[in-house]
């Protein structure tokens, strides 16, 4: 069967990343988190001083980005893909809370983005893989065979960000991740490099209503009639 290359795109928290690992897994294809390589880019602002209260230094976050290598690897036990940075595993430190409030700025700047669409094009050479994102389909991948677009209300995303960090053991308010939601919906919507977007030819889905089984199924459906043309 031919491989294809697809491309799952929409807003924070709306559960792309838990659609897209159970259809890679389901039909033998990588699995790639383009977000959680720019999260790797904010901690690494972060760790080394460059995100300060200030603001960012955006002169040398641009002397350092050829420094950040991101790489994933799959754990062992789970199978689940482990972010690592500069050889360090983060994969827990880039979904805190502290991350999510920066990695929207470090999105926005365009050499970051340059720098981390030209290692996702490298990681999708040989199709066979599902990546999620904001701009797979519009910008990084624009000829993928399937596109998808994701979205689900503010109120039912910040409830499943919220139900996922709890269950991790950190102590939060509801509201403050609403918060974090809104904003982070409309700067990626605005920024004027790469904003998220529905491409033409993506297929919605609107997983408010609907099961992670649900979901799956309609992906697999998606993908048999790609394949099949
Ligand atoms: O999907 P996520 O919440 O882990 O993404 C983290 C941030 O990175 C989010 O603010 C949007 C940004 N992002 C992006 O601009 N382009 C991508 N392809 C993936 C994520």
């Amino acid at each position: 069967m031919k491989k294809i290359t697809i491309a799952i795109d929409g807003y924070s928290s709306c559960g792309k990343s838990t659609m897209a690992k159970a259809l890679a897994r389901n039909i033998g294809y990588l699995y790639f988190d383009s977000g959680a390589m720019y999260r790797a880019v904010a901690l690494y602002s972060m760790q080394n001083g460059i995100i300060t209260a200030e603001g960012i230094d955006k002169e040398r976050l641009r002397e350092e980005i050829g420094n950040i290598k991101i790489t994933f690897c799959a754990d062992e036990e789970t199978k689940n893909s482990i972010t690592y940075l500069n050889g360090v595993n983060v994969e827990k430190e880039i979904r805190s809370l502290e991350v999510s409030q920066q990695v929207s700025h470090v999105a926005a700047l365009d050499f970051v983005r340059a720098a981390l669409i030209e290692q996702q094009r490298e990681m999708g050479k040989a199709k066979g893989i599902v990546m999620d994102g904001r701009d797979i389909g519009t910008t990084v991948f624009p000829n993928a065979e399937l596109k998808i677009f994701v979205t689900a209300s503010a109120e039912v995303r910040a409830k499943r960000r919220y139900d996922e960090l709890v269950a991790r053991g950190d102590n939060l308010d509801y509201n403050d991740i609403l918060a974090n939601v809104i904003e982070r919906d409309h700067i990626d919507r605005t920024r004027e490099v790469s904003p998220l977007r529905q491409a033409e030819d993506a297929l919605l889905l609107d997983n408010s209503e609907m099961t992670i089984e649900g979901q799956l199924e309609w992906l697999k459906e998606q993908f048999k009639q790609r394949t099949a043309e």
